[in-house]
């Protein structure tokens, strides 16, 4: 048998999806498992535009422009310029879902010796990205006791070396749901462009912000115009994950051409998603006025529970539909697979991600796990009391157990 490559044996698992066959053994065994582990919201794709796209009756389903199809891209600089935005059409390049943006920006912008630096816990996939394009990551801890706010400027100037090419920050954040102020975007802005290095903002959960806080972009520093990529999407805003739609919005030319040539390898992204996407810019502001109410709603009945439980540290999140919580636990990999495995409360549990697969420094996040309020608030309620019963009961040594088993 011919060997697999020896670049995909050092590849990491995803902590979002690596446990589903032991929930898939759990439904097997007829317990009913709830799924907080993936940000795949239960909310409907608005169906006007999904109307829309039926409508279109396409008689054949072509390859789009690598760039995307021009009158998304018309409508999206609209938008842009109706908020104020100093954007053309050439700054917008559409590509398959955030993933894919993120991916060629690191392509465009940085080579394979050098560095990009990311506040953590982190969006897992920037691991994985950087893994492709062969690029280091250079953490920097944010931490549970401020809500996981942006560190400390210092911080990030002492970690800029001579082969850091980027700061890449996600805001609102995934997982922690922290927001990130004006203040904080416009500082980081001044210090990448002191050190003449980019900024890159995933912006994909930039709709959902609750209570005080405000979403504010970084394609508002207008003096970084060169400095500045922002990746956004349709998945999460519209609840279109499978759209596979996100877009790329840039001011710098060279950054685009570049990001063209690897851009057309792939072709184009998909044709019936930016149908999909195109209709979705004309849907009624109300439909993510009530989204957003939802979410606060779910983000508010999770906070509460968590901060009921004992020995479980969390805190309110701002935005996006995660919380990154600390429970009384010492290995989130084995809690989780036990929830699973080992674990049922009236028939019930639950699916979490480990919490050290959202760090890039190892060792760290072992008693940390993500919740993504993705149901609603009955079944999320119902989440909560298999989590609080399963503190409850999880006894620390059944993990250190298991590991000497293992070691037997
Ligand atoms: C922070 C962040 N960036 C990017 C993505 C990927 O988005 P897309 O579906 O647009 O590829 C996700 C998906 O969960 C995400 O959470």
């Amino acid at each position: 048998m011919p060997n697999i490559s020896k670049r995909s044996l050092g590849t990491y698992e995803s902590p979002i999806r690596k446990l589903a066959a032991s929930a898939n053994q759990a439904e097997a065994e007829g317990k009913k498992v709830y799924y907080l582990n993936i940000g795949q919201p239960d909310i409907l794709t608005p169906p006007s535009a999904l109307q829309k796209v039926k409508e279109k009756d396409l008689p054949i389903i072509k390859y789009a422009p690598s760039k995307g199809i021009s009158t998304y891209v018309e409508k999206l600089t609209q938008q842009y310029q109706s908020k104020g935005f100093d954007i053309q059409n050439e700054h917008i390049y559409i590509t398959n879902g955030a993933s894919e943006a993120i991916q060629l920006l690191l392509m465009a912008c940085v080579d394979a010796d050098e560095n990009i630096i990311i506040p953590e816990p982190l969006y897992a996939n920037y691991v994985g990205f950087s893994e492709y394009a062969s690029v280091q990551i250079k953490p920097i801890t944010s931490q549970i006791e401020d809500g996981f706010a942006l560190p400390n400027i210092e911080k990030f100037e002492a970690a800029i070396d001579s082969k850091t090419r980027a700061i890449l920050i996600c805001n609102p954040n995934n997982p922690t749901g922290a927001v990130y102020s004006k203040e904080a975007i416009i500082e980081l802005g001044e210090l990448c462009k002191k050190h003449d290095i980019f900024l890159f903002v995933d912006e994909v959960y930039s709709a959902f912000c609750y209570d005080e806080f405000e979403f504010y972009s970084a394609l508002h520093l207008n003096d970084l115009a060169q400095n500045v990529a922002i990746v956004d999407s349709v998945s999460k805003r519209y609840s279109a994950c499978g759209a596979r739609v996100g877009r790329i919005v840039c001011r710098n030319a060279k950054v685009l051409e570049a990001i063209n040539k690897f851009a057309q390898y792939r072709l184009s992204a998909p044709t019936l998603g930016q149908v999909l996407s195109e209709a979705l810019l004309e849907v009624d502001a109300s439909y993510l006025e009530e989204v957003n109410l939802e979410y606060t709603e779910r983000r508010n009945v999770l906070f509460e529970r968590l901060s009921q439980m004992d020995g479980v540290k969390c805190y309110k999140p701002g935005g996006a539909f995660y919380v990154f919580a600390e429970l009384p636990i010492d290995d989130a990999d084995y809690f989780c697979k036990w929830l699973l495995e080992s674990f049922e409360h009236e028939g019930q549990t639950l699916m979490l991600s480990p919490g050290s697969g959202f760090y890039a420094s190892p060792e760290l996040g072992k008693n940390q796990i993500r919740i993504a309020y993705v149901l609603n608030s009955t079944d999320l309620n119902k989440a909560m009391d298999c989590l609080e019963k399963a503190i409850e009961i999880y006894p620390n040594k059944v993990a250190l157990d298991a590991k000497m088993m293992e070691k037997i």
